[in-house]
């Protein structure tokens, strides 16, 4: 089997690791001391050696928000530069464990290229000091981080990122492996809900509908903003208002203050969930997670049922 996939994450189980060495991981990207020490543990227990890396935290400033920035000193991922050179010589001792690379990721939603070109000059100065100890790397992995249009973002160039990073790494032989997630699959994404009724409050409308913050975390979590559209535009007066769910708390909204066109059945688009929307759902107020559709060319078809209130319970006990 050819190994492709990395394994990153700040608090890998036991179980977890022995997981990915049965099934051939290509890397684990390793963030702490004593997680090298359980990497080594593991591995040495079932026999194998583990491909490993050291994700690093370059202390640089994504200039995103705070919830999503994870390479400033203050966060709980990666080693710390200063710590990095001897946490490697430290990885080096361990007999069942092969060093194959090193790993940043500095947050995301970057819509400014800077933090992250930044972050891989930084990286690449670690990279020469670990070849002049003997420790040769095969790969270089800048993590993802690159932002989307959500609202009216000035995104990155990816053609200006890929010409500034073969530049930094010049003649050095080494594998670029990066980790995209939102700007892959973030604008793929659609959630479709129907409104349920407009209420018009004592000092706000309410447009309610029928998906809520357990369907899409990003308002509620990070007052983030997605674009929200009729499906069918109406010729009817718009109104300003809160497009909100019906779950118990004031910070279930999917939008405040739009002004939309929109009444009781209407299906409502809210754009650009296709990166951590489905990903981050969950149960809460025991709602049913969302049926997924794959919309291909013309055609489209079902690739995740709705859930069901009996799945939902399946693992509840009865405790009499
Ligand atoms: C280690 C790591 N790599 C890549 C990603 C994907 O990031 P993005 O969606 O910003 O490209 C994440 C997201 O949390 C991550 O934690």
């Amino acid at each position: 089997m050819r190994r492709k996939r990395f394994f990153s994450g700040v608090g890998k189980s036991e179980a977890e690791i022995e997981f990915a060495l049965n099934a051939g991981v290509k890397c684990f990207n390793m963030e702490s001391i004593p997680e090298i020490d359980r990497i080594q543990k593991v591995a040495e227990r079932l026999g194998k050696t583990a491909p490993v890396s050291l994700r690093v935290n370059p202390d640089v400033d994504a200039k995103t928000h705070p919830y999503i920035s994870t390479g400033l000193k203050a966060n709980k991922f990666g080693i710390a530069y200063a710590d990095a050179l001897e946490a490697y010589r430290h990885a080096a001792q361990q007999p069942n464990l092969k060093i194959v690379g090193i790993d940043c990721h500095i947050g995301s939603q970057l819509t400014d290229l800077s933090p992250l070109v930044e972050a891989c000059e930084r990286i690449l100065i670690l990279v020469d000091a670990l070849a002049a100890e003997g420790i040769v790397l095969e790969h270089l992995d800048l993590g993802g981080g690159v932002g989307i249009v959500y609202q009216d973002e000035n995104v990155p160039d990816l053609g200006a990122y890929a010409r500034a990073v073969q530049k930094l790494i010049g003649t050095r032989r080494l594998k670029l492996i990066l980790e995209p997630g939102r700007s892959l699959v973030g604008n793929a994404g659609s959630l479709l809900t129907r409104v349920e009724f407009v209420k018009h409050g004592e000092e706000k409308n309410f447009v309610m509908v029928d998906a809520a913050m357990n369907d899409l975390m990003r308002p509620a979590l990070y007052d983030a903003y997605h674009h929200i559209e009729a499906v069918e535009p109406k010729n009817i007066p718009p109104l300003t208002a809160n497009i909100v769910g019906p779950i118990c708390e004031t910070g279930d909204f999917l939008g405040k203050d739009r002004t939309i066109a929109c009444e009781e059945g209407d299906l409502l688009l809210i754009r650009s969930a296709g990166a951590y929307g489905a990903s981050m759902a969950s149960n809460y107020n025991a709602r049913n997670r969302a049926a997924e559709v794959l919309v291909d060319g013309g055609g489209y078809r079902l690739i995740r049922r709705r859930e069901t209130l009996e799945q939902q319970m399946a693992n509840e006990l009865a405790c009499l």
